[in-house]
């Protein structure tokens, strides 16, 4: 389908709109409402498109109801949480219809006997945790948005974040989700169970599937006991190869998993001290070290942090603090979470990357990263999962280039990257998604036939391609 074969939102659609979810809950042929729809997190603004309309549906039936009303007049519709996304996931680029989650945003069950919570969409990931602390308990998805970003989101694009080293990402931890189908059925996918091997595993096929098979009203999440031992080193290098050179036998020579390998190149740790106005020692390094031991047992975490210390040391780190204390911690730790914030704010024409290869790989990453940015005259400040052998290298704007040779160098750079990680046994996107904004580059990574198996599930279960179009792949 074509875009303009969608029909537009007319005042007689918004008027049945507002039959299904209330008066109130129906933004359309407001401008400057509609607004704030029409982009996720990426700093550069041409991604941006506009909706037609905007709905907040209170219940998964006024979900299904939208989406049966949208499915009969053939308009799209593009499910939005927190708007905290980083490819275009959110962004309705067909125009049509904006499904706004943040009112489905309850904790309906903690259940301590089966280690299980269900949560609506907009719950926001941070208050499951502070939620379950009175019950030993956690949630262990961390991504770096958790304090604004929704459970609903994390689902969609099947999050990582800071501790998916040790714990793995968001779909771990799913087992079962009730979802609204593209044609506007309610349906039920696993629940409490730890195991299911009943059918096609529909549940992970919906977890990352960036808002284009269904919209969830309902997330059940596994839990784990709450750790009661968790410290933090930070490991001092006097360059990135230097400290990215450690990651790898970090991973393999400790005897252990760390909860968290992050690497922070010194302009990415700069750019976030100064936006947050905090200070953490980095002039004289040029990359660190973030590492996280967690676990049941103080001791055991002593010895493992200690360890790890020792082999940054040998790997040529020349300072390395402990923060074995909640205050320090955090404030570490929030320099990390606000680097991509922090970057935003210096400059809107870059491209957040979130590029992975296999552990090993990754010093050859932060190598081949240096010589794309000398190649090009650019800064490619790199900073993220390195224990996931997942980066985020950041192209910014050279400042002396005009608009139009930054839009020109861009996909000619990002498909160097690209063609590095590939090189690497690597891919494009290891937690932001597809989206609209590596569309274009899926190629890259994938062939014909996974293509054609990707659009064969989009046409069996959205024939009329009206929920999110227009993003992974063409159809
Ligand atoms: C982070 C986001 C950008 O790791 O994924 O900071
Ligand atoms: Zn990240």
């Amino acid at each position: 389908m074509t875009p303009s074969q969608y029909n537009p939102v007319t005042p007689a659609i918004a008027r049945l709109l507002e039959d299904i979810v209330g008066k109130r809950n129906v933004v359309f042929g407001d401008a400057e409402k509609l607004e704030p729809y029409s982009h996720d997190e990426i700093a550069e603004a041409h991604y941006a498109h506009m909706p037609e309309a905007a709905v907040r549906p209170e219940t998964a039936e006024q979900i299904a109801a939208v989406m049966r009303l949208a499915n009969e007049e053939c308009i799209p519709v593009t499910p939005r949480g927190a708007g905290s996304g980083l490819s275009g996931g959110a962004v309705p680029v067909h125009g049509g219809i904006v499904l706004l989650t943040d009112r489905l945003n309850h904790i309906l069950e903690i259940d301590p006997e089966n280690m299980m919570i269900v949560a609506e969409p907009g719950v926001v990931t941070n208050e499951i945790n502070e939620k379950l602390k009175p019950y030993g308990l956690f949630y262990a998805g961390y991504p770096m948005s958790l304090e604004t970003c929704f459970l609903g989101g994390n689902v969609a694009e099947n999050a990582g974040g800071g501790k998916a080293v040790k714990y793995g990402v968001t779909g771990r931890y799913v087992t079962g989700l009730e979802v609204v189908t593209p044609t506007g059925d309610l349906i039920q996918l696993g629940g409490k169970l730890v195991k299911d091997v009943t059918g096609y595993n529909l549940l992970q096929l919906m977890v990352g599937s960036e808002g284009t098979l269904g919209i969830f009203t309902k997330v059940t999440l596994k839990l784990l006991p709450l750790p009661k031992a968790s410290v933090d080193l930070l490991c001092l290098f006097k360059t990135p190869e230097a400290a990215i050179s450690a990651v790898p036998k970090l991973m393999t020579e400790s005897g252990t998993i760390p909860t968290a390998i992050e690497f922070m190149d010194q302009t990415s740790v700069r750019a976030a001290c100064e936006y947050l106005n905090e200070s953490i020692p980095y002039e004289d390094a040029g990359a660190m070290l973030l590492i996280t031991f967690d676990g049941a047992d103080e001791e055991q975490v002593i010895r493992e942090y200690d360890a790890a210390g020792e082999q940054c040391l040998e790997a040529g780190a020349f300072e390395v603090y402990v923060a074995d204390n909640a205050t320090t911690s955090e404030r570490i730790w929030k320099v990390r979470r606000n680097i991509a914030e922090a970057f935003k704010v210096i400059s809107p024409h870059q491209s957040l990357e979130d590029i992975v290869v296999p552990i090993a790989a990754i010093p050859k990453v932060v190598t081949g990263l240096l010589e794309i940015a000398a190649e090009y005259d650019i800064q490619i400040p790199c900073y993220g999962h390195a224990g996931d052998g997942n980066l985020h290298a950041t192209p910014v704007m050279n400042p002396d280039w005009t608009l139009d040779e930054w839009r020109e160098k861009l996909p000619l750079i990002l498909t160097k990257i690209y063609l590095l990680t590939a090189s690497l046994g690597g891919t494009i996107s290891g937690e932001h998604g597809i989206g609209h904004k590596r569309l274009p580059f899926m190629s890259i990574v994938m062939d014909e036939a996974q293509l054609n198996m990707m659009r064969a599930i989009k046409r069996g279960l959205d024939p009329n391609n009206i929920l999110n179009p227009g993003k992974l792949f063409e159809l």
